[in-house]
């Protein structure tokens, strides 16, 4: 018999030494276990943490999946029916769209696809921890290229890493935590250095621009889509990619069979259909945005950042952000702290129904009674 602690030890000298070293993707906490530690009932919560939809999905994403009785059965591996409901949605062929269990595993294919070890991918800091995450699980090096200030990108620096080697650029617009988008211009110069940019529109629904439709002129761009943050399906993993087509085919190969589950399927297909309901929603979150925005402008220990997504980042002034994280935290609200360089000093605020923005007011009028003059 071998010895069972001398078998296990065995096999951690077998991982990728890469892999041990690596800092882990830092998720946040659901709600019953934030509920768990401050003892308090899980509705009392308010969770403007994780970008997710107040919302919720489409009623008729309930009925669907109540209704749906072949849950017994493998799904098409091909996802024949909503790759071409989300072909009609996005006016395009079938062929150019992937879809995955959720746009962060489509994130892990292109690494999958693109990179190894030798390789380079660039990411603009600070930005969406999933790009260097799913790069370097590849063994691949990640090129940081910090964004300015205003959290502009510096694109003389992403064409230089361009030019150097670099394979793929991940880029989200509107990009989380910061919230602002790209140009044209921009995206225009990093096509034109012949580098795979990929550019993740998680949020451009809360947005007025989309590059979706440039992809079928463009050999080196992949934009990325989910239907976490509108559609309010975070939880059941819906995501989907528009390529070129040859790489579309390719990553259909690579994929797991059944990567995207029957319900997620039918949840998207539902919700594609109820496009109305869910656009009023994105609607009434973005007017809620500008309603955060004008209320908190005059909190005069947070500075805001312009948002074209479902969340603001304020910068703190007079208090430290991990510190009004904690005081928010007692009360029950859950916003993000960072302690990623940049934003260090920022907390990411959710827009959340106007109730939730009127007891984070509350909160914060409190917090702000208690600190010196
Ligand atoms: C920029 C960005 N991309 C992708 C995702 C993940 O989306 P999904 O839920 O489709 O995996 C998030 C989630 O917060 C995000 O902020």
């Amino acid at each position: 018999m071998p010895d069972p602690a001398r078998t296990r030890m065995d096999a951690l000298r077998l991982v990728r030494p890469e892999l041990l070293e690596m800092l882990g993707y830092e998720p946040i906490e659901p709600v019953d276990v934030l509920a768990e530690e401050l003892g308090i009932p899980a509705d009392q919560i308010v969770k403007l943490d994780g970008n997710e939809n107040p919302y919720g999905p489409s009623p008729r994403v309930k009925e669907a999946l109540a209704k749906f009785d072949l849950y017994h059965i493998y799904p098409d591996p091909e996802q024949r029916r909503v790759r071409q409901a989300l072909a009609d949605y996005l006016g395009l062929d079938s062929e150019h769209i992937v879809v995955g269990n959720g746009s962060d595993e489509l994130l892990e294919l292109i690494a999958c696809l693109f990179l190894s070890a030798g390789d380079v991918a660039v990411n603009c800091v600070p930005t969406f921890g999933m790009y260097a995450f799913v790069s370097e699980i590849r063994g691949a090096g990640v090129v940081e290229v910090p964004r300015r200030e205003d959290f502009s990108l510096d694109m003389a620096a992403v064409q230089e890493a361009a030019r150097e080697g670099a394979k793929v650029v991940f880029i989200a617009s509107p990009n989380n935590p910061s919230g602002n988008t790209i140009s044209a211009a921009e995206l225009e110069a990093m096509l034109s250095t012949g580098v795979l940019v990929v550019v993740d529109e998680a949020y451009v629904e809360f947005s007025d621009r989309s590059f979706v439709d440039l992809v079928p002129q463009q050999d080196n761009l992949i934009v990325l889509r989910t239907f976490s943050k509108w559609a309010g399906l975070a939880g059941l993993r819906a995501g989907y990619g528009v390529f070129p087509k040859g790489v579309a085919g390719l990553m259909r190969k690579v994929k797991m069979p059944y990567n995207m589950n029957i319900a997620a399927q039918e949840a998207v297909l539902a919700s594609l259909e109820d496009r109305e309901t869910l656009q009023e929603r994105v609607q009434a979150i973005v007017r809620e945005r500008e309603r955060l925005s004008n209320e908190l402008a005059s909190v005069p220990f947070l500075r805001g950042f312009a948002s074209k997504a479902n969340f603001i980042l304020y910068r703190t002034q007079g208090i430290d952000a991990g510190e009004l994280w904690r005081r928010l935290r007692q009360q029950g609200i859950f916003v993000r702290h960072f302690d990623t360089p940049g934003v260090e000093d920022c907390i990411r605020i959710t827009v959340g129904k106007p109730e939730h923005t009127d007891r984070l007011l509350a909160a914060l009028t409190e917090i702000g009674g208690s600190l010196a003059p």
